[in-house]
Protein backbone atom coordinates (compact mmCIF):
# COMPACT_ATOMS: atom_id res chain seq x y z
CA UNK A 1 0.00 0.00 0.00
CA UNK A 2 1.53 3.58 -0.61
CA UNK A 3 1.29 6.21 1.78
CA UNK A 4 -0.72 9.48 0.22
CA UNK A 5 0.27 12.10 2.99
CA UNK A 6 1.89 12.11 6.35
CA UNK A 7 1.71 14.42 9.72
CA UNK A 8 4.28 15.14 12.19
CA UNK A 9 3.28 16.26 16.07
CA UNK A 10 5.59 16.26 19.30
CA UNK A 11 4.55 15.84 22.79
CA UNK A 12 6.72 15.05 25.95
CA UNK A 13 6.09 10.96 26.42
CA UNK A 14 4.48 8.93 23.88
CA UNK A 15 3.07 5.57 24.51
CA UNK A 16 2.76 2.36 22.43
CA UNK A 17 -0.12 -0.02 23.94
CA UNK A 18 -3.65 1.15 25.23
CA UNK A 19 -4.14 -1.64 27.56
CA UNK A 20 -4.21 -1.24 31.75
CA UNK A 21 -0.54 0.11 31.70
CA UNK A 22 -0.35 2.49 29.02
CA UNK A 23 -3.90 4.00 29.95
CA UNK A 24 -2.93 4.41 33.67
CA UNK A 25 -0.06 5.73 33.01
CA UNK A 26 -1.12 8.12 30.66
CA UNK A 27 -3.62 8.77 33.03
CA UNK A 28 -0.97 10.09 36.23
CA UNK A 29 1.02 11.89 33.24
CA UNK A 30 -1.66 14.38 32.20
CA UNK A 31 -3.05 14.66 35.97
CA UNK A 32 0.59 16.13 36.29
CA UNK A 33 0.46 18.13 33.09
CA UNK A 34 2.87 15.76 31.19
CA UNK A 35 2.01 15.73 27.48
CA UNK A 36 0.80 12.50 26.50
CA UNK A 37 0.23 10.64 23.11
CA UNK A 38 -1.24 7.15 23.41
CA UNK A 39 -1.10 4.68 20.50
CA UNK A 40 -3.20 1.59 19.83
CA UNK A 41 -2.95 -1.17 17.53
CA UNK A 42 -7.11 -2.75 18.04
CA UNK A 43 -10.29 -0.72 18.21
CA UNK A 44 -11.98 0.14 21.60
CA UNK A 45 -14.10 -2.32 21.31
CA UNK A 46 -11.52 -5.10 20.96
CA UNK A 47 -9.93 -3.92 23.66
CA UNK A 48 -12.69 -4.01 25.75
CA UNK A 49 -13.65 -7.18 24.90
CA UNK A 50 -10.82 -9.08 26.36
CA UNK A 51 -11.28 -10.91 29.37
CA UNK A 52 -8.08 -11.14 31.68
CA UNK A 53 -7.68 -9.91 35.25
CA UNK A 54 -10.11 -10.55 37.89
CA UNK A 55 -8.05 -9.90 41.17
CA UNK A 56 -6.65 -6.23 41.98
CA UNK A 57 -4.04 -5.98 44.63
CA UNK A 58 -4.63 -3.02 47.29
CA UNK A 59 -1.62 -1.24 45.39
CA UNK A 60 -3.09 -1.25 42.08
CA UNK A 61 -6.84 -0.19 43.53
CA UNK A 62 -4.46 2.46 45.19
CA UNK A 63 -3.18 3.50 41.56
CA UNK A 64 -6.60 3.61 40.64
CA UNK A 65 -7.35 6.12 43.01
CA UNK A 66 -4.39 8.70 42.40
CA UNK A 67 -5.40 8.41 38.86
CA UNK A 68 -9.24 9.47 39.84
CA UNK A 69 -10.21 6.62 38.42
CA UNK A 70 -11.25 4.87 41.71
CA UNK A 71 -15.26 5.94 41.94
CA UNK A 72 -16.95 2.59 40.00
CA UNK A 73 -14.55 0.47 41.19
CA UNK A 74 -14.45 1.23 45.17
CA UNK A 75 -18.54 0.66 44.18
CA UNK A 76 -18.60 -1.96 42.56
CA UNK A 77 -15.49 -3.82 42.97
CA UNK A 78 -15.35 -6.83 45.69
CA UNK A 79 -13.47 -6.68 48.62
CA UNK A 80 -11.80 -10.08 49.43
CA UNK A 81 -9.88 -11.02 52.83
CA UNK A 82 -9.44 -14.02 52.47
CA UNK A 83 -9.85 -17.34 49.64
CA UNK A 84 -9.85 -20.55 49.68
CA UNK A 85 -7.46 -23.48 48.56
CA UNK A 86 -9.14 -27.20 47.86
CA UNK A 87 -7.20 -30.30 47.61
CA UNK A 88 -8.50 -33.17 45.09
CA UNK A 89 -12.11 -31.94 46.19
CA UNK A 90 -11.35 -33.46 49.78
CA UNK A 91 -10.50 -30.37 52.07
CA UNK A 92 -11.39 -27.03 51.61
CA UNK A 93 -9.18 -24.69 53.56
CA UNK A 94 -8.72 -20.49 54.24
CA UNK A 95 -6.04 -18.38 53.25
CA UNK A 96 -6.73 -15.38 55.76
CA UNK A 97 -5.22 -12.11 53.82
CA UNK A 98 -5.87 -9.95 56.42
CA UNK A 99 -4.84 -12.15 59.17
CA UNK A 100 -1.57 -12.87 57.48
CA UNK A 101 -0.76 -9.83 55.14
CA UNK A 102 -1.13 -7.56 57.93
CA UNK A 103 -5.00 -5.95 57.33
CA UNK A 104 -4.60 -6.15 53.83
CA UNK A 105 -7.22 -7.12 51.10
CA UNK A 106 -7.96 -7.58 47.26
CA UNK A 107 -10.22 -6.15 45.27
CA UNK A 108 -12.12 -8.39 42.97
CA UNK A 109 -12.79 -5.73 39.52
CA UNK A 110 -12.46 -7.11 36.04
CA UNK A 111 -10.19 -5.52 33.30
CA UNK A 112 -12.72 -4.59 31.69
CA UNK A 113 -14.37 -2.27 33.68
CA UNK A 114 -11.06 -0.82 35.06
CA UNK A 115 -10.24 -0.44 31.40
CA UNK A 116 -13.46 1.42 30.20
CA UNK A 117 -12.72 3.24 33.35
CA UNK A 118 -9.33 4.37 32.30
CA UNK A 119 -10.57 5.00 28.68
CA UNK A 120 -13.61 7.36 30.22
CA UNK A 121 -11.04 9.34 32.09
CA UNK A 122 -9.01 9.77 29.19
CA UNK A 123 -11.38 11.18 26.96
CA UNK A 124 -12.79 13.50 29.99
CA UNK A 125 -9.49 15.16 30.02
CA UNK A 126 -9.55 15.65 26.10
CA UNK A 127 -6.22 13.02 26.15
CA UNK A 128 -4.82 12.21 22.76
CA UNK A 129 -5.60 8.49 22.17
CA UNK A 130 -5.35 7.20 18.76
CA UNK A 131 -7.01 3.35 17.45
CA UNK A 132 -5.91 0.96 14.47
CA UNK A 133 -2.72 2.11 14.21
CA UNK A 134 -0.83 -0.24 12.23
CA UNK A 135 3.18 -0.27 11.24
CA UNK A 136 3.98 1.10 14.62
CA UNK A 137 8.01 1.59 14.54
CA UNK A 138 10.44 3.32 17.30
CA UNK A 139 13.33 5.27 15.80
CA UNK A 140 16.63 6.31 17.42
CA UNK A 141 15.85 5.06 20.77
CA UNK A 142 19.59 6.76 21.61
CA UNK A 143 19.08 10.35 20.03
CA UNK A 144 16.37 12.29 19.10
CA UNK A 145 13.51 9.53 19.34
CA UNK A 146 10.74 9.39 17.27
CA UNK A 147 7.67 7.11 16.71
CA UNK A 148 6.35 6.27 13.12
CA UNK A 149 2.60 4.31 12.22
CA UNK A 150 -0.05 4.46 9.48
CA UNK A 151 -3.57 4.82 9.51
CA UNK A 152 -5.33 3.95 6.92
CA UNK A 153 -2.79 5.38 3.92
CA UNK A 154 -1.41 7.95 6.10
CA UNK A 155 2.10 7.88 7.90
CA UNK A 156 2.43 10.25 11.58
CA UNK A 157 5.34 10.81 12.86
CA UNK A 158 5.08 11.52 16.86
CA UNK A 159 8.34 13.20 18.12
CA UNK A 160 9.40 12.18 21.98
CA UNK A 161 11.11 12.91 25.17
CA UNK A 162 10.44 9.30 25.89
CA UNK A 163 8.84 6.64 24.51
CA UNK A 164 6.63 3.76 26.74
CA UNK A 165 6.60 0.51 25.58
CA UNK A 166 3.61 -0.83 26.97
CA UNK A 167 2.58 -2.88 24.38
CA UNK A 168 1.67 -6.25 26.15
CA UNK A 169 3.44 -9.32 25.28
CA UNK A 170 3.26 -9.28 21.35
CA UNK A 171 4.24 -5.67 20.77
CA UNK A 172 6.82 -3.67 18.99
CA UNK A 173 8.66 -2.15 21.90
CA UNK A 174 10.76 -5.14 22.97
CA UNK A 175 11.62 -6.08 19.89
CA UNK A 176 13.03 -2.81 18.99
CA UNK A 177 15.85 -2.72 21.36
CA UNK A 178 19.10 -4.60 19.83
CA UNK A 179 19.48 -8.46 20.83
CA UNK A 180 22.86 -8.47 22.04
CA UNK A 181 21.39 -5.56 24.99
CA UNK A 182 18.23 -7.91 25.65
CA UNK A 183 18.17 -11.02 27.87
CA UNK A 184 15.22 -13.01 27.86
CA UNK A 185 14.15 -15.74 30.54
CA UNK A 186 11.47 -17.94 30.04
CA UNK A 187 9.71 -20.77 31.48
CA UNK A 188 6.59 -22.14 28.92
CA UNK A 189 4.33 -24.47 30.91
CA UNK A 190 2.79 -27.98 29.36
CA UNK A 191 -0.68 -26.68 29.78
CA UNK A 192 -3.44 -24.12 29.38
CA UNK A 193 -6.31 -22.37 31.48
CA UNK A 194 -9.85 -22.80 29.44
CA UNK A 195 -12.05 -19.92 31.33
CA UNK A 196 -15.46 -19.07 30.67
CA UNK A 197 -17.58 -16.21 31.67
CA UNK A 198 -21.15 -17.03 32.78
CA UNK A 199 -24.27 -15.19 34.16
CA UNK A 200 -24.35 -17.25 37.13
CA UNK A 201 -24.17 -16.58 40.40
CA UNK A 202 -20.55 -17.29 41.93
CA UNK A 203 -20.70 -20.79 43.81
CA UNK A 204 -18.70 -19.29 46.41
CA UNK A 205 -18.07 -15.96 47.82
CA UNK A 206 -14.40 -15.92 47.92
CA UNK A 207 -12.28 -17.37 45.24
CA UNK A 208 -11.50 -21.11 45.21
CA UNK A 209 -7.94 -22.48 43.61
CA UNK A 210 -8.63 -26.44 43.37
CA UNK A 211 -5.69 -28.72 43.11
CA UNK A 212 -6.67 -32.18 41.50
CA UNK A 213 -5.33 -34.91 40.14
CA UNK A 214 -7.41 -34.32 37.13
CA UNK A 215 -6.00 -30.92 36.83
CA UNK A 216 -6.36 -27.63 38.26
CA UNK A 217 -9.49 -25.37 38.90
CA UNK A 218 -10.31 -21.62 39.54
CA UNK A 219 -13.61 -20.48 40.80
CA UNK A 220 -12.98 -16.76 40.27
CA UNK A 221 -16.55 -13.72 39.89
CA UNK A 222 -16.82 -10.61 38.30
CA UNK A 223 -20.18 -9.81 40.12
CA UNK A 224 -22.96 -11.33 42.41
CA UNK A 225 -24.55 -12.54 38.71
CA UNK A 226 -21.22 -13.02 36.76
CA UNK A 227 -18.93 -15.63 37.46
CA UNK A 228 -15.71 -16.65 35.74
CA UNK A 229 -14.17 -20.19 35.86
CA UNK A 230 -10.99 -22.03 35.24
CA UNK A 231 -10.19 -25.36 34.29
CA UNK A 232 -6.08 -26.50 33.34
CA UNK A 233 -5.96 -28.40 30.15
CA UNK A 234 -3.68 -29.69 27.61
CA UNK A 235 -2.17 -27.32 25.11
CA UNK A 236 -3.20 -29.40 22.15
CA UNK A 237 -7.08 -28.68 23.24
CA UNK A 238 -9.06 -25.39 21.86
CA UNK A 239 -12.10 -23.91 22.53
CA UNK A 240 -14.06 -26.23 20.21
CA UNK A 241 -13.16 -29.35 22.00
CA UNK A 242 -15.27 -28.11 25.34
CA UNK A 243 -19.08 -27.69 24.79
CA UNK A 244 -20.39 -25.71 28.28
CA UNK A 245 -21.81 -29.02 29.15
CA UNK A 246 -18.29 -31.03 29.23
CA UNK A 247 -17.00 -27.90 30.74
CA UNK A 248 -19.24 -27.71 34.06
CA UNK A 249 -19.32 -31.76 33.98
CA UNK A 250 -15.39 -31.19 34.29
CA UNK A 251 -15.31 -28.19 36.96
CA UNK A 252 -17.44 -30.18 39.15
CA UNK A 253 -15.31 -32.85 39.21
CA UNK A 254 -12.37 -31.05 40.72
CA UNK A 255 -13.53 -28.82 43.70
CA UNK A 256 -15.40 -29.95 46.62
CA UNK A 257 -18.42 -31.83 46.31
CA UNK A 258 -20.72 -29.28 48.70
CA UNK A 259 -19.86 -26.89 46.15
CA UNK A 260 -20.07 -29.02 43.23
CA UNK A 261 -23.52 -29.61 43.88
CA UNK A 262 -24.41 -25.97 44.55
CA UNK A 263 -22.73 -24.53 41.54
CA UNK A 264 -25.17 -22.64 39.04
CA UNK A 265 -24.61 -23.55 35.25
CA UNK A 266 -25.51 -21.54 32.30
CA UNK A 267 -24.31 -20.72 28.88
CA UNK A 268 -20.85 -19.57 28.52
CA UNK A 269 -20.99 -15.65 27.30
CA UNK A 270 -16.74 -15.91 26.60
CA UNK A 271 -14.30 -18.79 26.29
CA UNK A 272 -11.35 -18.82 25.77
CA UNK A 273 -7.52 -20.93 26.41
CA UNK A 274 -4.43 -18.85 27.61
CA UNK A 275 -1.73 -20.57 28.01
CA UNK A 276 0.88 -20.25 30.72
CA UNK A 277 4.18 -19.00 30.47
CA UNK A 278 6.62 -17.16 32.87
CA UNK A 279 8.91 -14.61 31.01
CA UNK A 280 11.00 -11.93 32.09
CA UNK A 281 13.16 -9.46 29.67
CA UNK A 282 16.34 -7.40 30.85
CA UNK A 283 16.64 -4.55 31.23
CA UNK A 284 13.45 -3.07 31.19
CA UNK A 285 15.36 0.36 29.48
CA UNK A 286 17.22 1.17 26.42
CA UNK A 287 17.84 4.60 26.17
CA UNK A 288 15.02 6.78 25.76
CA UNK A 289 12.61 3.59 25.57
CA UNK A 290 10.96 2.25 29.00
CA UNK A 291 9.49 -1.12 29.06
CA UNK A 292 6.21 -1.54 31.06
CA UNK A 293 3.83 -4.13 32.07
CA UNK A 294 3.11 -7.75 29.96
CA UNK A 295 5.57 -5.92 27.17
CA UNK A 296 8.49 -6.91 30.01
CA UNK A 297 7.40 -9.47 31.82
CA UNK A 298 4.57 -11.96 31.75
CA UNK A 299 3.79 -14.71 34.63
CA UNK A 300 1.29 -17.51 34.49
CA UNK A 301 -1.86 -16.73 35.96
CA UNK A 302 -2.57 -18.73 39.25
CA UNK A 303 -1.00 -15.83 41.19
CA UNK A 304 -2.89 -13.18 39.75
CA UNK A 305 0.03 -10.92 39.50
CA UNK A 306 0.42 -9.66 35.98
CA UNK A 307 -2.08 -6.95 36.35
CA UNK A 308 -0.31 -6.01 39.40
CA UNK A 309 3.51 -6.61 38.50
CA UNK A 310 2.42 -3.95 35.60
CA UNK A 311 1.13 -1.55 38.43
CA UNK A 312 4.45 -1.32 39.92
CA UNK A 313 6.17 -0.80 36.73
CA UNK A 314 3.80 2.41 35.83
CA UNK A 315 3.98 3.61 39.58
CA UNK A 316 7.77 3.49 39.22
CA UNK A 317 7.99 5.32 35.80
CA UNK A 318 5.36 7.96 36.75
CA UNK A 319 7.58 9.26 39.80
CA UNK A 320 10.64 8.66 37.72
CA UNK A 321 9.01 11.01 34.67
CA UNK A 322 7.34 13.60 37.75
CA UNK A 323 11.15 13.91 39.60
CA UNK A 324 12.67 14.58 35.72
CA UNK A 325 10.11 16.77 34.61
CA UNK A 326 9.70 18.84 37.99
CA UNK A 327 12.89 18.68 39.60
CA UNK A 328 15.32 17.99 36.56
CA UNK A 329 16.58 14.78 37.94
CA UNK A 330 17.29 12.00 36.01
CA UNK A 331 17.96 9.75 39.00
CA UNK A 332 14.48 7.87 38.85
CA UNK A 333 14.65 6.85 35.20
CA UNK A 334 18.62 5.66 35.47
CA UNK A 335 17.34 3.47 38.62
CA UNK A 336 13.67 2.10 36.86
CA UNK A 337 15.10 -0.51 35.18
CA UNK A 338 16.83 -2.40 38.41
CA UNK A 339 14.23 -1.28 40.29
CA UNK A 340 11.16 -2.42 38.56
CA UNK A 341 12.69 -5.79 37.93
CA UNK A 342 13.56 -6.58 41.61
CA UNK A 343 9.74 -6.78 42.24
CA UNK A 344 8.93 -8.10 39.04
CA UNK A 345 11.08 -10.85 39.79
CA UNK A 346 9.51 -11.86 43.14
CA UNK A 347 6.16 -11.72 41.47
CA UNK A 348 7.39 -14.34 38.85
CA UNK A 349 8.96 -16.37 42.35
CA UNK A 350 5.10 -16.07 43.51
CA UNK A 351 3.67 -17.17 40.69
CA UNK A 352 5.49 -20.04 39.66
CA UNK A 353 5.45 -21.10 43.45
CA UNK A 354 1.40 -20.89 43.23
CA UNK A 355 1.65 -22.94 39.72
CA UNK A 356 3.90 -25.99 41.26
CA UNK A 357 1.68 -26.47 44.03
CA UNK A 358 -1.54 -26.67 42.05
CA UNK A 359 -1.58 -27.94 39.00
CA UNK A 360 -0.57 -31.71 37.82
CA UNK A 361 1.61 -32.14 35.76
CA UNK A 362 1.89 -34.61 32.83
CA UNK A 363 4.19 -37.66 33.31
CA UNK A 364 4.98 -36.54 37.08
CA UNK A 365 7.69 -38.36 38.96
CA UNK A 366 5.99 -39.54 42.17
CA UNK A 367 8.50 -37.65 44.44
CA UNK A 368 7.61 -34.32 42.91
CA UNK A 369 3.74 -35.45 43.82
CA UNK A 370 4.42 -36.45 47.51
CA UNK A 371 6.83 -32.72 47.51
CA UNK A 372 3.02 -30.84 46.58
CA UNK A 373 1.56 -32.81 48.56
CA UNK A 374 3.86 -32.06 51.90
CA UNK A 375 4.17 -28.04 50.42
CA UNK A 376 0.32 -28.13 50.82
CA UNK A 377 0.75 -29.80 54.61
CA UNK A 378 3.53 -26.75 55.87
CA UNK A 379 1.44 -24.15 54.06
CA UNK A 380 -1.51 -24.47 56.31
CA UNK A 381 0.52 -26.10 59.51
CA UNK A 382 2.68 -23.12 59.19
CA UNK A 383 1.91 -19.43 60.08
CA UNK A 384 5.67 -18.09 58.36
CA UNK A 385 4.50 -20.08 55.23
CA UNK A 386 0.89 -18.97 55.52
CA UNK A 387 2.56 -15.22 55.84
CA UNK A 388 4.50 -15.87 53.04
CA UNK A 389 1.35 -16.49 50.92
CA UNK A 390 -0.81 -13.96 52.10
CA UNK A 391 1.77 -11.30 51.98
CA UNK A 392 2.76 -11.86 48.15
CA UNK A 393 -0.93 -12.43 47.29
CA UNK A 394 -2.15 -9.57 48.46
CA UNK A 395 0.77 -7.57 47.11
CA UNK A 396 4.43 -6.68 47.87
CA UNK A 397 5.31 -2.91 48.52
CA UNK A 398 6.08 -0.92 46.12
P1 LIG B 1 -1.92 -5.62 27.57
O1 LIG B 1 -3.17 -5.72 28.37
O2 LIG B 1 -1.51 -6.79 26.74
O3 LIG B 1 -2.05 -4.33 26.66
C1 LIG B 1 -1.15 -4.04 25.62
C2 LIG B 1 -1.87 -3.26 24.54
O4 LIG B 1 -0.94 -2.92 23.51
C3 LIG B 1 -2.97 -4.07 23.87
O5 LIG B 1 -4.18 -3.34 23.92
C4 LIG B 1 -2.47 -4.29 22.44
O6 LIG B 1 -3.53 -4.31 21.50
C5 LIG B 1 -1.57 -3.09 22.26
N1 LIG B 1 -0.52 -3.28 21.23
C6 LIG B 1 0.16 -4.40 20.91
N2 LIG B 1 1.04 -4.17 19.93
C7 LIG B 1 0.91 -2.86 19.60
C8 LIG B 1 1.53 -2.02 18.65
N3 LIG B 1 2.48 -2.49 17.82
N4 LIG B 1 1.16 -0.74 18.58
C9 LIG B 1 0.21 -0.23 19.43
N5 LIG B 1 -0.43 -0.99 20.35
C10 LIG B 1 -0.08 -2.28 20.43
N6 LIG B 1 -3.37 -10.25 36.20
C11 LIG B 1 -3.69 -9.95 37.49
O7 LIG B 1 -3.00 -9.10 38.09
N7 LIG B 1 -4.73 -10.54 38.15
C12 LIG B 1 -5.48 -11.50 37.56
O8 LIG B 1 -6.44 -11.98 38.17
C13 LIG B 1 -5.14 -11.90 36.22
N8 LIG B 1 -5.85 -12.85 35.56
C14 LIG B 1 -5.56 -13.14 34.26
C15 LIG B 1 -6.32 -14.12 33.63
C16 LIG B 1 -6.04 -14.44 32.30
C17 LIG B 1 -6.84 -15.52 31.64
C18 LIG B 1 -5.00 -13.74 31.58
C19 LIG B 1 -4.73 -14.06 30.12
C20 LIG B 1 -4.27 -12.76 32.20
C21 LIG B 1 -4.52 -12.46 33.55
N9 LIG B 1 -3.80 -11.47 34.22
C22 LIG B 1 -4.07 -11.21 35.54
C23 LIG B 1 -2.72 -10.74 33.53
C24 LIG B 1 -3.17 -9.36 33.00
O9 LIG B 1 -4.32 -9.49 32.21
C25 LIG B 1 -2.04 -8.70 32.19
O10 LIG B 1 -0.87 -8.72 32.98
C26 LIG B 1 -2.39 -7.25 31.77
O11 LIG B 1 -3.28 -7.26 30.69
C27 LIG B 1 -1.14 -6.47 31.34
O12 LIG B 1 -1.50 -5.18 30.89
P2 LIG B 1 -0.62 -4.39 29.81
O13 LIG B 1 -1.31 -3.10 29.61
O14 LIG B 1 0.80 -4.40 30.25
O15 LIG B 1 -0.67 -5.29 28.51
C1 LIG C 1 -8.82 -14.53 38.05
C2 LIG C 1 -7.72 -14.86 37.33
C3 LIG C 1 -6.62 -15.33 38.00
O1 LIG C 1 -5.51 -15.64 37.35
C4 LIG C 1 -6.60 -15.45 39.37
O2 LIG C 1 -5.50 -15.94 40.00
C5 LIG C 1 -7.70 -15.09 40.08
C6 LIG C 1 -8.82 -14.61 39.40
C7 LIG C 1 -10.02 -14.05 37.33
O3 LIG C 1 -9.97 -13.92 36.10
O4 LIG C 1 -11.05 -13.81 37.97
Amino acid sequence: MTATSSTSVKTQVGIVGGGPSGLMLAQLLHLQGIETILIERQSRDYVLSRIRAGVLEHGFAGLMREARCGERMDKEGEIHHGFFISDQGMTKRRVDLHKYSDGNSVVVYGQTELTRDLYEARDKLGGTLIHNVEDVKLHDLKGASFLTYRKGDDVHRIDCDFIIGADGFHGVSRKSIPKEVLREYEKIYPFGWLGILSRTKPVSPELIYARHDRGFALCSMRSQVLSRYYIQVPLTDTEECWSDEAFWEEIKRRIPAEDAARMETGPSIEKSIAPLRSFVAEPMRYGNLFLAGDAAHIVPPTGARGLNSAASDIFYLYHALIEHYKKGSRKGLDNYSARALARVWKAQRFSWWMTMLLHTFPDMPGYDRRLQDIEMDYLFSSEAAMRSLAENYAGLPF
